[in-house]
């Protein structure tokens, strides 16, 4: 990918670029818990986007999306104020949200490629928002703290792209690193990496179910979830947001919230304290914890937070059943896209290939199936 995106990158600019690279990413655990304030246990992986740039002196930006061939052309200083809800609206929106805390990123040309599947729910788009960001600021003297590039790239998506996303995917594709998982604390940013032994696999199945961000869904959730926060807080005022409150709480006042309420709001709990206990699982090398906890979420997920699909439930099932596999579960925004699987390394291939074929028998769908590796966050490749 480098070579060929240096080589379209010179025959459609005639110059020489940087190129950045951001990576995509798999949560094991702690899903819809990032805008609660709670707790995530990504890890970047190894599909990614690159970014190509170079300064031009003629006060124009020039945009080429290698994925959707297209080319398209702003003056630097007319820059559309509003999302036209296509790719450009990533790299436009970075830009936007870099002007507005006042950095100036000079005219420039931008060539984008990425093989982070899309709307898989591996975070395409964090990874394309990363790597512009670090790209048109290698054109400035401004360095900034990973963390605050995730800040702002989580910016550009909820405030020009107009999906109300968490840090979570901004986070760990800035800050992910080899062979690692992170466990993030979305409230306080603070976050420590647990080492996923080598001889683990990170079997990323894709049920070929596609979600939309954009879509209503989402959105629709975590509404539900703040409603869970601000009824809880008339009983506690001390609870801002879910990571605040308890199984207690839920006891207590439970029966003063709708339905679907409570049961968002049992999942974010539960979720919480499922995602601590295996963060400590994994370093402490208990990964039969770890695959417990996976499932759990993952029957969460699909009964209380009624985000699954049929497809994913029908995986993991199969998954459960498989000794090689020691834990699984639907991974990201949930309603489609992909199931994570840690399998034992050794046995990953003949996982594979039996997930594939009793899938294809129950669904009569042809999943396609990635065999990861926890990788870094975004960097300059050269
Ligand atoms: C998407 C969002 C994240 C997070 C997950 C659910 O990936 O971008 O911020 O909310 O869904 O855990």
């Amino acid at each position: 990918m480098l070579k060929q995106i240096q080589e379209t990158h010179r025959a459609k600019f005639s110059d020489n670029p940087a190129v950045f690279s951001a990576p995509g990413r798999v949560n094991l655990i702690g899903e819809h818990t990032d805008y609660a304030g709670g707790f995530v246990m990504p890890a970047a992986i190894n599909f990614q986007t690159l970014a190509a740039i170079s300064p031009r002196a003629d006060g124009q930006i020039a945009i080429y999306s290698k994925n959707f061939d297209e080319l398209l052309t702003y003056p630097l200083d007319a820059i559309p104020a509003k999302a036209s809800h296509r790719w450009v609206d990533y790299p436009l929106g970075v830009l936007t949200v870099l002007r507005q805390q006042g950095i100036e990123i000079p005219a420039f040309n931008l060539t984008l490629d990425g093989n982070v599947p899309l709307g898989a729910g591996l975070s395409s788009s964090a990874s394309i928002e990363v790597a512009t960001m670090a790209a048109m600021l290698s054109l400035t003297a401004t360095k900034l703290p990973l963390p605050k590039i995730a800040l702002l790239s989580q910016s550009a998506e909820n405030n020009y792209v107009g999906a109300s996303c968490g840090i979570m995917d901004q986070f760990i594709s800035c800050c992910g690193e080899e062979d690692h998982a992170l466990l993030l604390d979305c409230r306080s940013l603070e976050y420590q990496m647990a080492p996923i032994p080598s001889d683990i696999s990170l079997v990323i199945a894709n049920t070929m179910v596609k979600h939309s961000h954009a879509g209503g869904e989402y959105n629709q959730r975590r509404a539900e979830v703040e409603e869970g926060a601000r009824i809880l807080a008339t009983h506690r005022p001390e609870i801002k947001l879910l990571r605040d409150a308890t199984m207690d709480d839920l006891e207590k006042w439970g029966s003063t919230m709708p339905e679907g309420v409570l049961k968002r709001s049992r999942h974010v709990i539960s979720e919480n304290l499922r995602t601590v206990a295996a963060a400590k699982a994994l370093e402490a090398g208990d990964l039969e914890t770890l695959g417990r906890l996976m499932y759990e979420a993952h029957a969460s997920y699909r009964d209380d937070f009624e985000a699954s699909c049929r497809e994913a439930d029908i995986m993991v099932e199969f998954a459960s059943k498989e000794p090689a596999c020691i834990g699984a579960r639907l991974t990201g925004g949930g309603f489609g896209g992909c199931t994570i699987n840690l399998v034992k390394a050794a046995e990953a291939k003949g996982f594979t290939e039996r997930l594939k074929e009793y899938y294809h028998t129950a669904t009569g769908i042809s999943a396609e199936i990635y065999l990861c590796r926890a990788s870094s966050g975004v960097h300059q490749v050269i």
